[in-house]
């Protein structure tokens, strides 16, 4: 019977069939240790001549590295083996040869590994990220899906800038239009909200980042909820349940990847809401006590970030981010509209923004206003301005990068090992 790996403990003592590739292989005279992976595990099959006659034995002698293979067996428990089990082998069936696969157990360089990443992503650690996030957006959509909200996706190719012109990426539209990829859906996601009250988006967003850091992909997956009658802190302790939803989860039923990772885990179970709440103004006083050299009216940057996340040990909300440093449709502060009624989450461990968020602008003349001072052009947001002519109301919501929230949960040193395919300034390929 075909069975896969990560349910072998429910198998111990019976024949099964495993259907995968040769992860790695050692050899001592009469006996064969083949690493087997089947995309739900890795697992040792035990080959011995006795076992498996002189022919299979010689077949498996010169299996390489990938190899695609069928192994025919009987699991036992052994308390040596990482899983905990291994197989004791009784037939071999060779599907598929590979000849010098590229990435051997020695160390690669990045670029390499880079180049090769349909590959690299069959590795054990490659694959534990890829569970994790896999977990990940399970976890979020399910928080979401549980509390009322409608997904309703917004469009990918759009008219016009969310987050600031200077990161759009524009497609040739047909033959006389540009169009830009989404770097956000949020305009369409505040439509919706005024439609089913409380909905989400969940997909690809793009940004024309120049910049070349370990926390900026060029597309990355954001899910953005939006809520009609919310304020700020609403946005803010939705915010908060959805973090420690997804950690709890990922913590919950991801304890074998997160191993595989090495990841210190008292890190995230740590982590419950409410979050630290600060506000821009009382970040800033941190920072200066800390003796770095931030003036109030800049965006931080990510030591900024780190000393902040690293003062509060834990999650921190910081909120009321001055207007100019923000984009158009943050509803100013009562009183104070050089302050906006924003909020970023910075995550712990130097791991920075995962959230950016806040209250929108419901006025209609304020929002034009702010359209005028950010020069955008109007008439491509008619339709935006149309939400506050017809029964306007207070809402907010945020947007969460996946890959942030991955690289943190798996504690990664760079965004690119978070997805399956990143797109970075110097890199779209494969
Ligand atoms: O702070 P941002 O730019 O906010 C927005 O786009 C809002 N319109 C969202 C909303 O309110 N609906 O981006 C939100 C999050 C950031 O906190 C970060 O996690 C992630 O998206 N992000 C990136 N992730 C990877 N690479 C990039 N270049 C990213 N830019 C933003
Ligand atoms: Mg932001």
């Amino acid at each position: 019977m075909h069975v896969y790996i990560e349910d072998i403990a429910k198998h111990v003592g019976t024949p099964v069939t495993l259907k995968g590739w040769l992860a790695g292989k050692r050899s001592s005279g009469k006996i064969h240790f083949l690493q087997v992976r089947d995309g739900s595990g890795f697992i040792q099959a035990v080959m011995s001549k006795a076992a498996v006659g002189d022919e299979i034995f010689a077949t498996a002698d010169h299996l390489s590295q990938e190899s695609a293979i069928i192994v025919h067996g009987t699991p036992r428990a052994d308390s040596r083996a990482p899983s905990g089990f291994e197989i004791e082998a009784t037939g071999l069936e060779v599907v598929g040869a590979s000849h010098d696969f590229p990435i051997t157990p020695k160390e690669h360089g990045v670029d390499f590994l880079m180049d090769r990443r349909h590959l690299w992503i069959r590795s054990q650690r490659q694959q534990a990220i890829l569970r994790v996030r896999h977990e990940v957006i399970d976890a979020v959509r399910d928080y979401f899906n549980s509390r009322g909200f409608i997904l309703a996706d917004g469009p990918i190719f759009t008219p016009s800038a969310c987050e600031g012109t200077t990161t759009l990426f524009p497609v040739q539209y047909f033959d006389d239009t540009t169009a830009y990829l989404t770097q956000s859906g949020q305009l369409y996601n505040e439509a919706n909200a005024m439609a089913l009250g409380r909905t989400y988006c969940f997909g690809p967003t793009f940004r024309a980042e120049k910049s070349k850091t370990r926390r900026h992909l060029t597309e990355f997956w954001m899910v953005e909820p939006e809520v009609a009658y919310a304020d700020l802190n609403d946005v803010i302790t939705l915010a908060e349940g959805l973090v420690t939803h997804v950690i709890g989860r990922v913590l919950d039923r991801r304890e074998r990847e997160l191993k595989v990772l090495e990841r210190d885990t008292s890190k995230l179970s740590r982590v419950t809401a409410p979050f630290a709440r600060i506000t821009y103004d009382e970040a800033v006083t941190v920072l200066k006590s800390k003796g770095l050299p931030f003036e109030w009216g800049g965006d931080f940057g990510s030591p900024d970030e780190t000393a902040l996340s690293e003062h509060f040990d834990g999650p921190v909300a910081v909120t009321g981010y001055p207007s100019k440093i923000k984009a158009f449709y943050f509803k100013p502060m009562d009183g104070r509209p050089e302050v906006s009624m924003s909020v970023d989450v910075l995550a712990p461990e130097g791991y920075g923004e995962i959230i950016g968020g806040g209250q929108r602008l419901e006025n209609l003349d304020l929002l034009l206003q702010r359209i005028k001072e950010h020069n955008l052009p109007q008439e491509a947001f008619e339709w935006y301005l149309d939400l506050r002519r017809f029964g306007s109301v207070p809402h907010g919501g945020f947007g969460m990068g996946i890959e942030r929230v991955v690289s943190w949960i798996c504690g990664l040193d760079h965004l690119r090992e978070a997805i399956p395919y990143p797109r970075m300034l110097y890199r779209i390929y494969p």
